[in-house]
Formats: structure tokens, C-alpha cells, sequence
């Protein structure tokens, strides 16, 4: 096949990212967190992120060609996130899509915000189809069967938060900095995950459904009886909750996991892979106890690195490029979608 270069535009939460890529190769990936916009609201304010999204793009495409070292006249596509997410984020890549295509005459290629995630295996790993997926992120947490670029089946997923959420809130509960995950991570290290005995919710029911809104209410608990206590929390708290909050969350991930995979398995003995995306992804205790998993089960373990497995625009410039192999193309009547399952 032809070599493509794509254009990737990212706008769906609270990062403004562009990147090119070339076939397997990410040429330049520009991400401008806007974690310090938001951060005296303790979450994601939509309207600002769009203000700010609208107010960055432009700049942050500029930068990605310079980085990449291409013109327009050297890119074959420009592809951008169509949905889920924040309306008025999408929006403003969606516009700023439209008006790039518009005016040089390059292809617009709509992505689903989930499917780039859910393909970032193969851009950096070039895993072949099929293989066992699981995206966890802040919006998100499914286990897909991924059969290809539009092929995906969903054997399960949260029934209410999702963990990158649980982690924000934790953080927030206990006064650590958002996004909540990192900061939570690197509290865990020196903490005691055995003080707090946690819920691990629907870890004993059948199949791969999980759930995380019980361990947010239960962290709260933990909380607010140390803080009874004491009259508040110590940083050895602080880490003993992490702790105990990532373990929990842990367990859940990886006994799921294990269902999802011997489901996969009984399906595709053939082609044992398994592969995890999104901002959860990035955390270590998480990714090593998978890992591990998969030593045990003999499967292929692809775990993208962490720039690529939080949100980005590389990863919707490849799924642009799946597209594109695969004929596809929108037009300028394309939509932006806040709501988008797979
Ligand atoms: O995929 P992502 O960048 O955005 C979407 O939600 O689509 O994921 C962001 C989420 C946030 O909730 C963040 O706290 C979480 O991923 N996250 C982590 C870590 N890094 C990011 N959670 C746990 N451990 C981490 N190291
Ligand atoms: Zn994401």
C-alpha cells in the first residue's frame, strides 16, 4: 500500500493535541494539557475548554508540521475526533478540520475518539487483527474484541464510573493534585495498601462487567474517619489511601481481565493478544500486573507507551489512516457527536 501522511487533531476534553503520522511512524505529537485552566474547579469546565481549545488549535497545528517537518502539500489527510466527548471541544476541532480541508483540498476524515484509543496498538506495535482490548480512561472502560478499523465487540465494561474518574476523585477527597492518576500513583509508592480494606466491587460475580462507584463512596468513608480522628490527614495517610484505593481498583482491573481473556481466548485460540489504551493505561501497578497476567496466560502483551496511551493526536491520525486505506472519507457535512459508542 501507498504511504500516507495524516494529519491527527485531538479536542475532546481537556487536551489540545495535533500530530502527523506517517503510516507507522508518528512524526510529531504536540499535547497542551489544560490541567492548570481548570484546576481551582476540581474538574473539567466545559466551556473553558473549548474557549481554550479554539484558542490553541491553531498554534498547535502549526507546531506538529513544523516539528514533523511537512507542509500541507506533504499530507495526504486531515483527520480529527468527531465524538465522544465534550461537545464544545469537538466542536472546535470538528470547525477547525473543516476550514484546513476546505481550504487546501485535503480529505477530512472523521474519528471516533475511542477507536484511536482502541488502535493505538497497531500504530506502535503493529498488532494484527484481532486482539482483546481494554480502554480505561478517565470517560471510559470497556473490554473490545478488536476485529477491525470499525470492527469492535464489547464483552464488557463498567457499569458506572470509569477508573481514571476514581482516581480524579480520590485525589481530590484526598488533596492531591488532578489529574488525580499521576498523582495518586506516585502517592501509592509509599503507602501501606493493606490499612485500608477497600471494596472490590462485582469481583465475584460472573463475566467482565466491573464497577467503581462503590470504591469512590468507600474511599470517602476512609477518609472522613481518619479525618474524624486526627482532625485531618498526614501525608502518610494520604499515601496509605492511595494505596489502598489503586489496589483495589487493580484487583478489579486484572481479575477482569482474566475473564475477558479466557472469553477472548475460547473465541480466537489462535491469536493470543491483549492490548490496553487510554490514561489509565499509563499507571505502573496496573500495567505490571497485566503483564503478568499475560506471562501466565501466554499472550501477547501490548502496552503503547505512556504519551500515546493518555489522550493524543497521534492515535486519531492513525485511526484516520485506517480509514483512509480502508476507502473511506466524510465531507464538510460531517458532525460532531458527544455521545459515540463503538
Ligand atoms: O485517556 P485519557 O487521557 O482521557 C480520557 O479520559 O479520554 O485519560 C485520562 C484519565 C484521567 O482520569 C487520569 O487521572 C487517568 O487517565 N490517568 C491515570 C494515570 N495517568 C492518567 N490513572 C492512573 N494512573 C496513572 N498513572
Ligand atoms: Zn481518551
Amino acid at each position: 500500500t501507498r504511504s500516507l501522511t495524516i494529519l491527527g487533531i485531538e479536542s475532546s476534553c481537556d487536551d489540545t493535541a495535533a500530530a502527523v503520522v506517517r503510516d507507522c511512524d508518528v512524526l510529531a505529537s504536540v499535547v497542551y494539557g489544560q490541567t492548570a485552566l481548570h484546576a481551582e474547579f476540581g474538574g473539567v469546565v466545559p466551556e473553558i475548554a473549548a474557549r481554550a481549545h479554539a484558542e490553541k488549535l491553531d498554534h498547535c497545528i502549526e507546531e506538529a508540521l513544523a516539528v514533523a517537518g511537512v507542509t500541507f502539500a506533504d499530507l495526504d489527510a486531515i483527520a480529527v475526533t468527531a465524538g465522544p466527548g465534550l461537545i464544545g471541544g469537538v466542536l472546535s476541532g470538528v470547525m477547525c478540520a473543516k476550514g484546513l480541508s476546505a481550504a487546501t483540498g485535503l480529505p477530512l476524515i472523521g474519528v471516533n475518539h475511542l477507536a484511536g484509543h482502541a488502535l493505538t496498538p497497531r500504530l506502535t506495535d503493529q498488532l494484527t487483527y484481532p486482539y482483546l482490548m481494554l480502554l480505561v480512561s478517565g470517560g471510559h472502560c470497556q473490554f473490545l474484541i478488536a476485529a477491525g478499523h470499525d470492527s469492535f465487540q464489547r464483552i464488557g465494561g463498567t457499569i458506572d464510573d470509569a477508573p481514571g474518574e476514581a482516581f480524579d476523585k480520590t485525589a481530590r477527597l484526598l488533596g492531591l493534585p488532578q489529574p488525580g492518576g499521576p498523582s495518586v500513583e506516585k502517592a501509592a509508592k509509599t503507602g501501606d495498601a493493606q490499612r485500608f480494606p477497600l471494596p472490590r466491587p462485582l469481583l465475584n460475580q460472573p463475566g467482565c462487567d466491573m464497577s467503581f462507584s462503590g470504591l469512590k463512596t468507600a474511599i470517602l468513608r476512609a477518609r472522613d474517619s481518619v479525618v474524624a480522628e486526627k482532625g485531618g490527614l498526614t501525608s502518610q495517610d494520604q499515601a496509605d489511601l492511595s494505596a489502598s484505593f489503586q489496589a483495589a481498583i487493580t484487583d478489579v482491573l486484572i481479575e477482569k481481565s482474566r475473564r475477558a481473556l479466557d472469553a477472548y481466548l475460547a473465541l480466537n485460540p489462535e491469536k493470543p493478544a491483549f492490548a490496553i489504551a487510554g490514561g489509565v493505561a499509563a499507571n505502573t501497578a496496573v500495567r505490571e500486573g497485566l503483564m503478568a497476567l499475560c506471562v501466565e496466560l501466554e499472550t501477547d502483551f501490548v502496552a503503547p507507551p505512556l504519551r500515546l496511551c493518555t489522550d493524543n493526536a497521534a492515535m486519531i491520525a492513525y485511526a484516520g489512516l485506517e480509514r483512509m486505506q480502508a476507502g473511506e472519507q466524510d465531507d464538510l457535512t460531517l458532525s460532531a457527536r458527544p455521545r459515540w459508542p463503538l
